[in-house]
């Protein structure tokens, strides 16, 4: 699915760029190049970083206990 049409980058790319890093959603959307066109894209986009950011904690939480 894609989340920014215009860049054309979905779901997945923008997944994989979620990483273990210390990385914000401005570092991850300025990467993909996601809202440098018509920026309606820019909402869901930040709520999906914050969706796998949110998975990739509670997988490595529950990894540590
Ligand atoms: S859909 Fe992402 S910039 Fe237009």
């Amino acid at each position: 699915m894609y989340i920014c049409i215009c860049k054309g980058i979905t779901e997945k790319m923008l997944q994989d760029q979620v990483t273990g890093f210390n990385r914000s959603e401005e570092q991850i959307l300025k990467n993909l190049g996601i809202g440098d066109s018509c920026g309606s894209c820019v909402v869901d986009a930040v709520k999906k970083i914050i969706e796998n950011q949110n998975k990739l904690d509670s997988k490595s939480s529950k990894s540590n206990s």
